[in-house]
């Protein structure tokens, strides 16, 4: 029976845009649910706008616009960014929704029916001048551990601290800077105290990962304990969200109808497309529900969320899937002082939404680590993974077919490649499932390689200049399999890259492929269309620019400094920049092995490593100037990214460096002591 799943993404909020650390998770998700979808799943994939809270009703008046017509604005911008990054919502709605408003209300009084809810009068601080409560994040003073002027209610940014506003030195209100006093309030909350058990067993119940599930027992706490506080669910007027039933001048806290913004969501998509609301959110339901959110906003969906539906008489999760944060060039992005790229300014400037996608998921594991977009690496593996090895196939292949073989191809069946191709699909699908995409690519990008390499061997560019039937046949043979490579490598990277995979599907003339259409093979006779150009490399100028259009964002990513004039030499030969420098990717290797080449009068047949699986093989020209028994054990310096070439005697994989000129060499490099295996040299 085909599964029925419904998913999500975290809602972002309505008062800023996208930017790159949100889109680690949109992707994460739309990866998966195409996935799903490619295996014939029923899949619904809903979204919303967070439009709840303060900051969102501040930032209206401040722009001197309502709340909705904020809301409605950021709505458009989000939704453009994501269908332009190809997230593929089936609905992208909003938490300020007459569904979730009725959805909130109904279990609101579910709640208070269960004897859930209780009301308790704290006291807050006040601002006397905007008449207004202010939320921790809005009051400022004095970090009462460090003095550091000017720090937020809650943490300190200069020492880390974390405190109450109440202990903050000279507090004042960062609405209006009038100092705040204290005042009595009745708020409601949602006795989470009373749901431990509950909740102990739930997220040990395989609900979570297991770096989540430990997280969560600490916070709970073993039977007894006890540790889970009552959760305040009210704010007082004024307030942007929704009243609570029965209790004029007290609104829900943004985070209590949230998440239930994904029921509304849903909701709404049910009512455009017939679905059945109750199949998918009754206690008893049979479908699947996942949740994909970072890992900062944990607490809400592992203990809040599903103690909210288990008392309200909903289902619950059937997992949670959380991610780890992005980091750029190392570096912490930081939403307070605006450290992002965002999605926008990428489109501007990189355009192609894939090339993020396919470095996205290459880092992606389905774990709770951080990932780190190193924008070098990131055109690097780009430029060799997608443009070097995938569509490298296609390319050295598809004219044959279209000149020679007026588009037409033959059948590939049985040909050796085409089958370990085909046989790695259960491996990929494990891997796409577990959400562990790096997994997947590393797999795709090894089986590309044994497609480069099965092109290489049959050579098609010699054959078609050798005349006769037998060398044609074999040309029309060779790129005949090379592209039932490629329409297996397109499938497996279909999730990943949907609109590549498309333009793919068009040129090879074939209805969208699905997890099903690794058993069909091209029959003799299928015509293909013209092959065009399919996707470039990155130029890394387009990231200077992006950098340079982010600079306050990205202060502490290392930008190269091409402005000093370096000092003129009369023997060195024309300037380069130093982004074709950074093109050559330099190593330090160690020499492993090093041997005579049967036959070979100049080279040595050099064994390096430079920490990779396993060590790279060198043909080297300098077998007059060293023994190769005095090379074992050096450490010299390679050219890693050199594209591999084919030679008389095998591959060689890299160069190494070495010095000469008419008075002798040729004298491979050695790096100072220290310098280890695998190191960039730059
Ligand atoms: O942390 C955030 O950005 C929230 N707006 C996420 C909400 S997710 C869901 F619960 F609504
Ligand atoms: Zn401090």
């Amino acid at each position: 029976m085909s599964r029925k799943i419904l998913v999500t993404s975290a809602l972002p909020y309505a008062n800023g845009s996208i930017h790159l650390g949100h889109l680690v998770e949109y992707i994460q998700t739309d990866i998966w649910v195409r996935f799903q979808k490619m295996q014939g799943s029923t899949v619904h994939y809903v979204c919303a706008d967070d439009t709840h809270g303060t900051p969102i009703m501040l930032r209206a008046e401040k722009e001197g616009i309502t709340p909705e017509a904020l809301i409605a604005k950021v709505h458009k911008e989000h939704y453009a960014d994501f269908t332009e990054f190809l997230v593929d919502f089936d609905n992208y709605y909003s938490t300020n929704s007459p569904e979730n408003k009725e959805l909130a209300s109904g279990i609101y009084k579910s709640l208070k029916a269960n004897g859930k809810i209780a009301t308790k009068t704290i006291e807050q601080f006040y601002d006397p001048v905007k008449n207004m409560f202010l939320p921790d994040r809005f009051i400022k003073g004095e970090c009462p551990k460090c003095h550091a002027k000017d720090q937020y209610g809650d943490s300190c940014e200069v020492c880390g601290a974390t405190y109450n506003p109440t202990e903050l030195i000279n507090p004042f209100s960062a609405v209006s800077g009038a100092a705040p006093v204290r005042k009595e309030t009745e708020h409601y909350f949602f006795k989470l105290s009373e749901c431990s058990d509950f909740l102990r067993a739930w997220t040990r119940s395989g609900t979570l990962q297991q770096e989540a599930a430990n997280k969560m027992n600490e916070w709970i706490g073993e039977a007894g304990e006890n540790k889970l506080s009552d959760w305040d669910i009210s704010r007082d007027a004024p307030y942007f969200g929704f009243e609570i039933p029965d209790a004029p001048g007290k609104y829900f806290y943004v985070w209590l109808d949230a998440p239930i913004g994904y029921m509304a969501s849903f909701k709404n998509l049910c009512a455009k497309n017939g679905l059945d609301f109750d199949e998918y959110w009754k206690a008893d339901s049979k479908t699947e529900l996942y949740h994909f959110i970072g890992k900062d906003i944990l607490y809400f969906h592992a203990l809040f969320w599903p103690a909210t539906l288990e008392y309200s008489g909903y289902r619950k999760p059937t997992q949670v899937f959380s991610h780890g944060f992005l980091t750029v060039n190392g570096e912490k992005m930081s939403k307070s002082r605006g450290t992002f790229i965002t999605a926008r300014s990428y489109l501007d400037h990189i355009k192609n939404p894939e090339y993020l996608r396919y470095y996205y998921a290459a880092k992606l594991n389905g774990s709770m680590e951080d990932i780190d977009l190193n924008l070098e690496d990131f055109v690097a593996r780009v430029n060799s993974d997608l443009v070097g090895k995938y569509i490298n196939i296609a390319s050295r292949t598809a004219g044959f077919i279209n000149k020679r073989f007026v588009g037409k191809l033959v059948s590939a069946k049985n040909h050796a490649v085409v089958e370990v191709i085909k046989a790695a699909a259960p491996e990929i699908a494990k891997a796409y499932e577990a959400r562990d995409y790096s997994r997947a690519l590393r797999e795709i990008m090894r089986l590309a390689d044994l497609a480069n390499a099965d092109v290489a061997e049959a050579a098609p560019w010699v054959v078609s200049k050798q005349e006769g039937d037998a060398p044609q046949a074999k040309l029309h043979a060779d790129c005949s399999s090379a592209l039932e490579m490629f329409r297996l490598l397109t499938l497996y990277l279909k999730p990943a890259l949907p609109d590549l995979a498309a333009n793919i599907e068009k040129f090879l003339n074939i209805a969208p492929l699905t997890w099903t259409s690794i058993n069909d093979s091209f029959i003799d006779g299928h015509t293909i269309n013209e092959y065009n150009h399919l996707i470039t490399r990155i130029d890394p100028k387009h990231i200077e620019a992006m950098i340079e259009a982010n600079k306050e964002s990205l202060q502490q990513v290392a930008v190269p400094a091409v402005n000093s004039t370096p000092a003129a030499s009369e023997n060195v030969g024309d300037y380069i920049s130093i982004d074709d420098f950074t093109k050559v990717d330099l190593r330090i290797a160690k020499i492993v092995n090093a041997e005579h080449v049967d036959g070979a009068e100049k080279l040595l047949c050099l064994s390096l490593d430079i920490g990779e699986e396993k060590p790279r093989q060198v043909f080297a020209g300098i077998k007059y100037a060293y023994d190769p028994a005095t090379l074992v054990g050096r450490l010299t310096v390679m050219v890693a990214n050199l594209a591999p070439r084919k030679m008389k005697f095998g591959m060689s994989e890299g160069m190494v460096l070495a010095a000469s000129d008419e008075n002798g060499g040729p004298f491979i490099l050695s790096p100072d002591v220290g310098a280890q295996v695998g190191m960039k040299v730059k």
